[in-house]
């Protein structure tokens, strides 16, 4: 099939990217390298450096015809659009719409939308949180991807369009930017490196559900598989404190550094942890790696790119 995945030269998109091409489709990458790396770009996919705002997207739709979407390019930096909600709702919401209106005006056959389970439900009272819990996105960010679901919704109610929405977890593994307000393993996995001091926000007590790029992968695998359009949690069920995972990073990579609490962040969600049951039953779909084993693939990766990241930050 002819696949476009936006968000492709990123972190989980290019893990898309690569998985896809591997079963055989043809990819369409659309990202304008804000945030993603050209390195990271499948040599067998078709790149178009651009974004996803652009009024050049429908003579791309029209000339590529995909028959499948997997949108992923976005603005994934909580505290940026609490600074500039606005820039990020343009990004977000205006960017997500443009492709929404060419996947209805060309009928294609259907949406995968990535959002987010992590930042959703604010501080439930159910953990492992299900979907049916109340939506309370605390950022912008939360904000303009429930925002996204209630359109695809609208498109599918009023337009016939399907559409699946994969509400993430905290995701980790290779190729994870460590800059930034990156996924807190990359920065430790990157400090502990490079032999800088890593500090833990807070008491370090707070709790995030952590999973594995390839089960994120093969998440959306299923979902284009899936007939049911719908929202899924795609998490393990699992709650890991930030100390736990500062002490199984510090083993596995033999570092000697301490064990240093900085403030806390204002606002910071204590809690977090999703409930996969209905992407277990509907989707077939549960998590294959466990921490230890998502751990090690990630700290191998960084072992071997270290050299690249220490002669980077000269
Ligand atoms: N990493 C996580 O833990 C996590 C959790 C939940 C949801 N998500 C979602 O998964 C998706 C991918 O995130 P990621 O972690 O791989 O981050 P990433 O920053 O590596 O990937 C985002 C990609 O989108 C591209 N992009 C950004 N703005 C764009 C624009 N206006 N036009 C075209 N391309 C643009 C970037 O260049 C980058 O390649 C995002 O939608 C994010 O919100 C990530």
């Amino acid at each position: 099939m002819k696949i476009v995945v936006t968000g492709g030269a990123g972190f989980i998109g290019s893990h898309l990217v690569d998985r896809l091409i591997k079963e055989g489709h043809m990819v369409i990458v659309v990202d304008n390298l804000s945030t993603g790396k050209k390195e990271n770009l499948n040599k067998r996919a078709k790149f178009y450096k651009i974004d996803i705002r652009s009024s050049k997207i429908p003579q791309i739709f029209k000339k590529e015809k995909p028959e499948i979407i997997f949108h992923l390019a976005a603005q994934v930096d909580v505290r940026k659009s609490v600074e500039d909600p606005i820039e990020d709702a343009k990004i977000n919401i205006l960017g997500s719409l443009n492709l929404l209106e060419n996947y209805k005006k060309l009928k294609l056959k259907k949406f995968i939308f990535i959002s987010t389970g992590g930042a959703m439900y604010g501080e439930a009272d159910i953990i492992p949180t299900p979907e049916t819990y109340p939506e309370n996105p605390l950022s912008p960010y939360g904000i303009e991807k429930l925002t996204i679901e209630k359109y695809l919704n609208y498109y599918y109610k009023v337009f016939g369009l399907p559409y699946v929405s994969l509400r993430l977890a905290n995701v980790y593994g290779p190729r994870q930017n460590s800059k930034g307000e990156a996924g807190v393993i990359a920065i430790f996995c990157d400090k502990m490196f490079s032999g800088e001091q890593p500090v833990i926000n807070g008491d370090g007590k707070q709790t995030r559900d952590f999973i594995f790029v390839d089960d994120v992968v093969e998440a959306n695998m299923l979902a284009m598989k899936s007939k049911k359009p719908g929202v899924y949690n795609i998490g393990t069920a699992k709650e890991t404190s930030i100390n736990t995972i500062f002490r199984k990073i510090r083993e596995l990579t033999g570092s000697k550094c301490k064990k240093i609490h900085g403030p806390a962040l204002s606002g910071e969600q204590k809690r977090s942890c999703l409930d996969f049951s209905k992407a277990k039953k509907e989707l077939k779909w549960q998590p294959k790696y466990n921490l230890e084993e998502g751990l090690e693939k990630t700290i191998n990766w960084f072992k071997k790119n270290e050299t690249v990241t220490t002669t980077d930050k000269k």
